[in-house]
């Protein structure tokens, strides 16, 4: 008892991979500690509380939490539990509110966390509660191009920090338009998979051209979308890279093409492209020609838990993970174009997304397999392509020779170790930001 568990779960040399930290319950248990207790999370935009009192209910791995826009336009993460018993004092998703009250006894917040009444102060508690020391539990909120993070830990590193050279690769999404960008949703449903599972998968474009093939050829078919093969995958000049546990994959092509995944089809392709041009001078006065023109950022997470954009993979048990999927479109895009990546954003991903579907099974296999008592003894092999990754002179990062690669997974696992061998924030390491960000463009937009 008390002493740390020091744990050692992906053998760099070899890329073998324990498979028991995808099923015990224990090793579940530290990581809210160590990882979902320490690191910024992803809770939310701004865009979900755009005016003075508004708020939006989400969560920091397991623990609710009201984001909320105080009367002066300041934002605080909440935890949504009154400090007399416990109840929540907030049960709906969202809304306007200047206060919450505790349905328990009736002890009232302020939404910036204070508390501002308590029935029977005088009577039953003969003036003696201190109330300046039982406001709500408040933890950092940062911003970055409008998406809300948060950490418990005191001692976090800046967000800027935190997101280190990944923000130059984020930015080609999140950072691309002076109005910023404005969140729809989210939808949300629960998975039978372990949360780093579908982490990991976010780097993983290997699997693309096997389970995504029926979908693929659907969209093909019916989108004019390109068709998808594993020749294509293998001979893709895209890449991966690596950042502070955050794993980004890329592509790199000086093709003018525009830069939008879902929603895109020979039907829409003209307004896309229209958009793409009339937008470019603001996009690259805002990120240098480079990043304007050439890269892409593709499938990502963000460590821990912010997975392909606004999506949330929200742990819930060792085998169950809540997933909120928000679609974000520029705010200031045309509404014809906003609908086409709206329907197209759900018809992928969502619930009902033809290529959500395809993954689920598989993850819940992965994730299941950490169960079975003989397969357990023998860890994944995450060998792929080691050896072939380091430092790239135009993109930051530990960039990976190919498209196809595992690098991303054994730095996820190793960025987990990191985080649940460390004593504190003092022991975890972190990359200093050597990227050159071109343009205008911030942390805060
Ligand atoms: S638990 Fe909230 S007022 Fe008692
Ligand atoms: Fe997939």
């Amino acid at each position: 008892m008390g002493t740390a568990r020091k744990h050692v779960v992906i053998d760099p040399a070899t890329g073998k991979l324990d498979r028991c930290i995808f099923s015990e319950q224990a090793i579940y248990d530290e990581e809210m500690e160590k990882i979902f207790g320490r690191a910024w999370l992803m809770i939310g935009h701004e865009s979900l509380v755009p005016g003075p009192d508004d708020f939006f209910h989400t969560y920091m791995g397991e623990d609710p939490v009201i984001l909320t826009r105080d009367g002066e336009g300041r934002l605080h993460a909440l935890l949504n539990m009154c400090r007399h018993r416990g109840n929540r004092v907030c049960r709906v998703d969202d809304g306007n509110a200047k206060r919450f009250m505790c349905t328990y006894h009736g002890w009232t917040y302020r939404n910036d966390g204070a508390l501002e009444y308590v029935p029977g102060e005088a009577q039953a508690y003969y003036d003696a509660l201190d109330k300046s020391s039982l406001g709500l539990l408040e933890a950092r909120v940062e911003t970055y191009a409008g998406i809300v993070f948060a950490t418990w830990a005191k001692d976090a590193p800046s967000l800027e920090a935190y997101l280190g050279d990944a923000r130059w690769y984020l930015d080609t999404v999140f950072n691309r338009r002076d109005g910023g960008m404005q969140a729809l949703g989210p939808m949300k449903w629960l998975e039978p998979v372990n949360w780093k599972t579908l982490v990991d998968n976010c780097s993983d474009n290997y699997h693309v051209p096997t389970s995504h093939l029926s979908s693929a050829r659907v969209q093909t078919r019916w989108l004019g979308r390109p068709p998808l093969s594993h020749e294509d995958q293998f001979a893709s000049p895209n890449r991966h890279a690596f950042v502070n546990g955050h794993g980004l994959t890329f592509r790199d092509a000086d093709d003018n093409l525009p830069r939008y995944v879902h929603g895109m089809s020979s039907e829409t392709l003209r307004l896309f492209q229209e958009y793409h041009n009339t937008t470019m001078p603001e996009i690259e006065r805002r990120l240098g020609a480079l990043r304007a023109r050439r890269v892409q950022l593709a499938n990502h997470s963000i460590f821990p838990n912010g997975i392909l954009g606004l999506r949330l993979a929200l742990p819930r048990g060792p085998l169950r993970t809540e997933f909120w999927h928000f679609v974000l479109l520029d705010r200031d895009m045309p509404e014809e174009i906003k609908h086409a990546i709206r329907i197209g954003s759900q018809a992928n991903n969502g619930a009902a997304g033809m290529f959500e579907q395809d993954d689920v099974d598989n993850w819940r296999q992965v994730s299941l397999a950490s169960t079975s008592r003989f397969g357990r003894r023998h860890p994944q092999d995450l060998s792929m392509g080691l050896g072939h990754a380091g430092p790239h002179p135009d993109y930051p990062g530990l960039v990976s020779e190919r498209y196809v690669s595992e690098n991303n997974q054994r730095l996820f696992y190793r960025r987990w170790e990191e985080f649940m061998n460390a004593g504190n924030w003092a022991d975890i390491p972190l990359d200093p930001i050597t990227a050159r960000f071109d343009g205008t463009a911030t942390m805060r937009g």
